[in-house]
């Protein structure tokens, strides 16, 4: 059986004391035996203080951005290279915020993805459309043009990447796709890397955008959702418990 994956992503929040009191309290709140994988995505100043308050646990260490070059003058950049230092684990890849916000191109995500995987980092490489794209009836165009450059870029590597699918309507806005709306991108998805590689089926697809504590449950009951990518409710030590709670009741087809 695939173990589901959630992943919080702490966007540009936290401190150096707020960090410490929600890490402590997911640590103590996570059941021994713990079966999914649960993992942050922390701004890149907190990656040596989270490295070493998840030592010994089983929360995994996530990056939010990584820079497509390998080194040099690259003001204000974070390399994979970097990443890898702190043992970073996963590193987020074309994030609607990035995308909308920093410009940021599919060719530029492809690369980025390439960069973390050169690293020996799993890039999650987030798709999705927007409001007016859903409403003139692109939103699976949109996500294949996105996720299409990145099996461009990293051919026989696709199998190890993470896809998080983050319509960007529900991202923050407390509307969520429904599981059926979510469900059918992602199967889309799964056929698209179907037909780039054998590894398919065993991939993770991550489902994100206003993901909570009420809601994930059925979210990731659907066959291929397997997992979160969750913001504003991951900032809470309770909600993002209940939200890791919700996947270890469910398990993927494998
Ligand atoms: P919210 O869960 O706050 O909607 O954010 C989703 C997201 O963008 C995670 O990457």
């Amino acid at each position: 059986m695939k173990k589901k994956l959630i992943v919080g992503n702490w966007k540009m929040n936290g401190s150096l004391a707020a960090n410490a009191s929600l890490v402590q309290a997911l640590r103590a709140g996570m059941a021994e035996g713990t079966a999914c994988g649960v993992a942050l995505a922390v701004p890149a100043p907190y990656l040596a203080q989270i490295q070493s308050l998840c030592a010994g646990s089983r929360i995994d260490l996530a990056a939010q951005d990584v820079s497509q070059h390998e080194a040099g003058a690259f003001t204000g950049e974070v390399s994979a290279a970097m990443l890898r230092d702190f043992g970073v684990r996963y590193v987020l890849v074309g994030h609607s915020e990035r995308r909308q916000f920093h410009g940021e191109s599919d060719a530029t995500v492809a690369a980025k993805a390439q960069r973390a995987l050169a690293a020996g980092i799993t890039p999650i490489v987030c798709v999705g459309e927007t409001l007016a794209e859903r409403e003139a009836g692109q939103t699976e165009a949109v996500v294949r043009r996105q996720l299409a450059a990145v099996i461009h870029a990293n051919g026989r590597c696709i199998s190890e990447v993470v896809v998080a699918y983050e319509p960007v309507w529900a991202i923050g806005t407390g509307k969520t796709a429904s599981p059926a709306q979510a469900q059918e991108v992602h199967a889309a998805l799964r056929s698209q890397l179907a037909a780039a590689t054998a590894h398919a089926e065993a991939m993770l697809l991550l489902y994100g955008g206003s993901m909570n504590a009420a809601n994930a449950a059925q979210l990731l009951a659907e066959q291929d959702i397997d997992g979160g990518l969750v913001g504003g409710a991951s900032l809470k030590a309770s909600d993002f418990l209940s939200i890791i709670a919700a996947a270890q009741s469910k398990a993927s087809r494998s």
